[in-house]
């Protein structure tokens, strides 16, 4: 596990307010998250998980998961990332869970993206991009993406939470995110594209390895 990871992830637990509903992200930065707030003793009214995955290790650690449809608006969501450009866009769906990543950051007033170190870059799209897609969709969308100038691979992967597929895209160098995330978007059959470009993170919590932690917040 990179030290960064730690880092980040223990300046994140500083954030969380005892008792609210708290929206919480995948991936292994995220779980050392939730170990941590459960060391720290701060309990809450509830949590939002982005995936089944997250949803067992809330469990796990003696949160209760709520469903966002009984909780309305989140004040804070808290997610890891694949890579971040200086705007606080985003990469994300390395692990596959992009699509409710992505409802549960729109349905948050405050999103708090934790990474280590590595995953910072200038251009986006170094890290395959990945798009969920319906499975009967999955060429034709292949095709479209062929078209972008990017090399869509198939994930050989069990389904994802809703019961898709992912086709993670080489290639690419991300000027613009916005327009190639609406791009991408407006694809029939398209679920959902990994790029968090249009709703970045608010705030960013950099982990080195020495322990360091950096923040940024979207007005630079
Ligand atoms: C999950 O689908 C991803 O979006 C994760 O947020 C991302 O892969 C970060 O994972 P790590 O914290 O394991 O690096």
């Amino acid at each position: 596990m990179h030290k960064g990871k730690i880092a980040a992830a223990l300046a994140a637990v500083d954030l969380v307010k005892p008792d609210s509903v708290l929206g919480v992200g995948s991936g292994s930065t995220v779980e050392v998250f939730i170990q941590q707030l459960a060391k720290a003793g701060i309990r809450l009214e509830g949590a939002v998980a982005s995936s089944e995955a997250t949803a067992a290790v809330l469990t796990k650690n003696g949160f209760d998961v709520l469903d966002l449809n009984m909780t309305g608006s989140l004040d804070l969501y808290i997610d890891g990332a694949d890579e971040v450009n200086p705007n606080l866009q985003l990469i994300k769906g390395g692990g596959g869970a992009l699509t409710r990543e992505k409802i549960v950051a729109a349905a948050s007033n405050q999103f708090v993206c934790i990474v280590d170190d590595s995953k910072l870059v200038d251009v986006l799209g170094e890290f395959p991009l990945p798009v969920e897609v319906i499975p009967m969709a999955r060429s034709y969308v292949a095709r479209e993406i062929l078209t972008l100038g990017a090399d869509p691979e198939f994930r050989e992967a069990p389904r994802t939470d809703n019961g898709n597929q992912i086709l993670d895209c080489v290639g690419l160098h991300i000027d613009d995110p916005i327009e190639l995330e609406t791009i991408i978007n407006n694809i029939a059959g398209v679920v959902t594209v990994g790029l968090f470009a249009e709703r970045p993170a608010d705030q960013l919590l950099i982990g080195y390895t020495d322990g360091r932690v950096e923040e940024r917040s979207a007005e630079g």
